[in-house]
């Protein structure tokens, strides 16, 4: 098949043969590809053309003709319309299969390695209410399902490509249950009290985001309400049903974003009990607050930083750098393995709370810093102490050319790069291999069951 003969808008039969990375479906005709939104591997499906690229043609799926023999129903009443986890129609263990053919995949197209050499990936034994943190949107302006009516203010999370139209949520199958039960109460009430949500088209409006965290191994609750401005006096009735209804929440909060940025951060406020909630990874104990990073799967971020430790066989004298330290979590959990651990962090409050969790847990060889990587090794008052070990975790665009050149730089004998984005981990780790380095173990893990994100490992060596 040409792809010149193609026309957007054309109606085409396509079998599925793969999963791409991100979640849509492949389908080979000849040389052409064919990118299928919420279509999986084995499925005969009718599609129309909707964008026709030189290497490759996007369609997506109007009718499925034949099932999958690894396709199973969705548990969710959202998933047609949500985005979150399209994956839920494929058999977990399908899942995990393709997620593992995936980082094969990109290691070799993007990282140059032949037949990259991959453990079996680590799977989550929890595949649903695994979620520690959700970010809700309040609107007034849904996405209309069907026949569905609405109140004046829903709570849901935005509708793919849609930085306007909100899905009313009211069950989510991923995040932990206590979340949706917050949910539903939040929603009656704001609608009780005639609670004005935030128009992100006229910017006019009080409530913004409804962020929910829970620490599973303490059972602790944060509520932290985002509003366009500090109006306590609102926000008391949702305040009131929470103490009343909700013991388990320990913290509530509340952050101000007056600007139009249409982000869930800002000024935060203490509204009720502590500013923060705790959270346990094996047998230490961590702070979270509003605005700082945590891993989001509480279940399975033990087996992560198990794996960190068994990869790098620390020895008591290793001198370690953990950078994008977040609250230092990673740092403090390897401690007692090694001499001394740098933690490195661009958010202050990550720092403040990463040098707290140091103290109550007793953890006293480790120091942490709060600065954007990118600058701190061009300071003067870098550290003296050079490290046989560098951990990286950045976010999803990876690591910044100049911080690959410094940690090249600093020479350490093992890199561990830890990543949930494998192209942008594969497109560093290439650098690493130009500069001496090779790749002694990779290691895939399963943080984000029915999702198409990929946690991985890689390990090098000098
Ligand atoms: C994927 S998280 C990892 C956090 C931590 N390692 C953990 O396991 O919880 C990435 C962290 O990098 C931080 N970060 C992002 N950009 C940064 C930068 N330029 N310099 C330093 N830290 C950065 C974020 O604030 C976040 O805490």
């Amino acid at each position: 098949m040409e792809n010149e003969k193609l026309k957007r808008g054309e109606e085409i039969e396509l079998v599925i043969s793969d999963l791409a990375f991100g979640g849509q479906g492949i389908s080979k005709v000849n040389d052409l590809i064919f990118f299928v939104k919420d279509a999986i591997p084995g499925q005969k499906v009718l599609t129309k053309v909707s964008r026709i690229k030189k290497k490759y043609v996007e369609v997506y799926k109007i009718k499925t003709i034949k099932q999958s023999v690894d396709e199973i129903d969705p548990r969710c009443e959202h998933f047609k319309y949500c985005g979150g986890c399209t994956l839920q129609q494929l058999d977990y263990e399908k899942q995990i299969y393709y997620k593992q053919q995936q980082v094969h995949d990109i290691l070799a197209k993007i990282g140059g390695i032949k037949n990259p050499k991959i453990n079996t990936i680590l799977p989550c034994d929890k595949t649903f209410y695994y979620r520690n943190k959700m970010e809700y949107t309040f609107s007034g302006n849904p996405w209309y399902v069907d026949n569905e009516t609405y109140d004046d203010v829903i709570i849901g999370l935005h509708v793919p490509k849609r930085f306007d139209k909100i899905l009313s949520i009211n069950e989510c199958h991923i995040n932990d249950p206590i979340f949706n039960d917050l949910n539903t109460a939040i929603k009656t009430c704001a609608n009780k009290f005639n609670l004005v949500p935030y128009d992100v088209r006229k910017h006019v409006g009080f409530l913004r985001f409804l962020v929910l965290r829970i620490g599973v191994h303490t059972n602790e609750v944060m509520v932290n309400f985002v509003t366009a401005g500090y109006k306590p006096k609102l926000i008391a009735p949702l305040v009131e049903l929470i103490l009343e209804n909700f013991p388990n929440v320990k913290s509530i909060v509340n952050t101000i974003n007056a600007d139009k940025n249409n982000t869930a951060t800002g000024n935060t406020k203490l509204i009720h009990g502590e500013s923060y909630i705790n959270e346990k990874i094996g047998d230490y104990i961590f702070k979270v607050s509003a605005n700082s990073f945590f891993q989001t799967n509480s279940y399975q971020v033990k087996t992560l930083y198990d794996y960190i430790i068994k990869t790098a066989k620390f020895k008591k004298s290793d001198i370690v750098y953990d950078l994008y330290c977040g609250t230092g979590t990673i740092g403090i959990y390897i401690s007692s393995y090694v001499k001394k651990v740098y933690g490195i962090e661009i958010i202050e409050d990550a720092i403040k709370d990463a040098k707290f969790n140091a103290e109550v847990n007793d953890v006293e060889n480790t120091s942490f810093y709060a600065s954007d990587i990118k600058d701190f090794f061009n300071e003067k008052n870098n550290i003296a102490d050079k490290p046989n070990t560098v951990i990286i975790d950045p976010p999803r665009p990876g690591l910044h050319g100049d911080v690959v050149q410094d940690i090249i730089s600093l020479s350490p004998g093992k890199i561990i790069y830890v990543s949930c984005n494998p192209s942008t981990q594969a497109r560093d780790v290439k650098i690493f291999m130009e500069n001496d380095y090779k790749i002694s173990d990779i290691q895939p893990i399963d943080m984000f069951p029915h999702t198409p994100h990929i946690e991985c490992i890689i390990t090098l060596k000098k």
